[in-house]
C-alpha cells in the first residue's frame, strides 16, 4: 500500500450566498479553494491559519461532512467522493474527527457508556454483551478515564475529561485517520498539554494518522511533524515543521511564526506585524490575495495568483516573491 493514507487532489468548497426576496446567488465564498496534499500514514499534519481561513471546512469536507464541490480526495487508494451511501459509511468507520468544543459535542442525555457504544452499533462492532462491556472498558482506559464512568453523564465531568470522551468515542470504531479541530482551544491552559500528550501517545500505541487543526503555533510545531498554512481558502505553504520556524518562504507565514516566541538567545525573530485586515473571503483582491497586506508585494502578484513552487520533495508555497533565506 502506498505511504500515503491521504491524497487530496484541487479540493474546492463554495458556498453560495444568497440575498433578496427571491433568494438568489448574489455572491459565494470559496472556503477551500484548489487545496491539494498529501499526509503520510502515521504522520500528523498541522493545519494553520486565520481564523475564517476555511481549516474546518477543509477538515469536514474531507469526511464529507461538509460535500466538496469539485476535487478528490483519495484516502487508502480510494477516491471516497465517488462512493454512494453505502460505500462512505464504511470509509467513516476508518476516519474519524474530534471537535473543538467538547461540551456541544456530547449529548447530556445519554451516559458515557451509551455516547461510546453509539458508533459501535452502527458499525456492529464488538456486539456480545461481555465483550462490548470490555472493549468500553479499554476505551477509557486508553484516554485514561475510570471504570465508573460508564454510568455517569457528561455534566459531571469537566472540559478535559469530555474531550478525552470525545476522543474515546472517536476511537471505538478502530479509525485509522482522525481530523482534529482545534481539539484543546477550548479548553484551559493547564489541561491543554495533558490533552495533546494524550493524543500523541495513542497515535505511537494505535499508529493513528492525524490532520491537526490549531490556532496556537506552539500546539501544532510540537506535534506535528509538517505543518500546511492556510490564507483565505489557499493552502500556501507545507513544509516540515523544523523547516518552517526558521526557512518560511511565503511572507504570511514567516509573520504568523514570528509570533512564536524561542526562548533560544541571539536566535530571536523580530516580531512581524501584519497591517490591514484579512480582506473579504466573498470579495478576494486579484492575484495573490495576501498582496494587499504584503511588503513583498510585486506587480506581478497583484495581477496572478501564484502557481506551486517546489522548494524541496517536503517545501512547497505559492508566492512571486518568496522571501530569501
Ligand atoms: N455553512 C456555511 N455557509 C456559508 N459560509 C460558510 C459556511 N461555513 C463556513 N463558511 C465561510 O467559509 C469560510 C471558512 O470558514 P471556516 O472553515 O469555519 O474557517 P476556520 O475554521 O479556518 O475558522 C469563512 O469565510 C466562513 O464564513
Ligand atoms: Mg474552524
Amino acid at each position: 500500500m502506498s505511504d500515503n493514507i491521504l491524497e487530496v487532489r484541487n479540493l474546492c468548497k463554495r458556498f453560495p450566498i444568497k440575498g433578496g426576496i427571491l433568494g438568489r446567488e448574489i455572491g459565494a465564498v470559496n472556503a477551500v479553494n484548489n487545496v491539494s496534499f498529501t499526509i503520510k500514514r502515521g504522520e500528523t499534519l498541522g493545519l494553520v491559519g486565520e481564523s475564517g481561513c476555511g481549516k474546518t471546512t477543509l477538515g469536514r469536507s474531507l469526511l464529507r461532512l461538509i460535500e466538496p464541490t469539485s476535487g478528490e480526495v483519495i484516502f487508502n487508494g480510494k477516491n471516497i467522493i465517488d462512493l454512494d451511501a453505502n460505500g462512505m459509511r464504511e470509509m467513516r468507520r476508518k476516519m474519524q474527527i474530534i471537535f473543538q468544543d467538547p461540551y456541544a459535542s456530547l449529548n447530556p442525555r445519554m451516559t458515557i457508556g451509551g455516547i461510546l457504544s453509539e458508533p459501535m452499533e452502527i458499525h456492529n462492532l464488538f456486539p456480545g454483551k461481555e465483550e462490548r462491556k470490555k472493549r468500553l472498558y479499554q476505551l477509557l482506559d486508553q484516554v485514561q478515564l475510570p471504570k465508573d464512568a460508564l454510568n455517569k453523564y457528561p455534566h459531571e465531568f469537566s472540559g478535559g475529561q469530555r474531550q478525552r470522551i470525545c476522543i474515546a468515542r472517536a476511537l471505538a470504531v478502530e479509525p485509522e485517520f482522525i481530523v482534529c479541530d482545534e481539539p484543546v482551544s477550548a479548553l484551559d491552559v493547564s489541561v491543554q498539554a495533558q490533552v495533546v500528550n494524550l493524543l500523541m501517545d495513542l497515535q505511537k500505541e494505535l499508529g493513528l494518522t492525524f490532520l491537526f487543526i490549531a490556532h496556537d503555533l506552539k500546539v501544532v510545531e510540537y506535534i506535528s511533524s509538517r505543518v500546511a498554512v492556510m490564507y483565505l481558502g489557499n493552502m500556501i505553504e507545507v513544509a516540515e515543521s523544523s523547516e518552517l520556524y526558521g526557512g518560511a518562504r511565503h511572507p504570511y507565514t514567516k509573520a504568523l511564526f514570528s509570533a512564536i516566541p524561542k526562548p533560544t538567545p541571539g536566535k530571536k525573530m523580530d516580531r512581524i506585524l501584519l497591517e490591514g485586515d484579512i480582506p473579504s473571503p466573498m470579495n478576494p483582491p486579484q492575484g495573490c490575495h495576501f498582496n494587499p497586506r504584503c511588503w513583498n508585494a510585486t506587480d506581478k502578484c497583484r495581477q496572478e495568483y501564484p502557481e506551486v513552487t517546489n522548494e524541496s520533495e517536503t517545501h512547497q508555497y505559492k508566492c512571486h516573491n518568496p522571501i530569501t533565506l
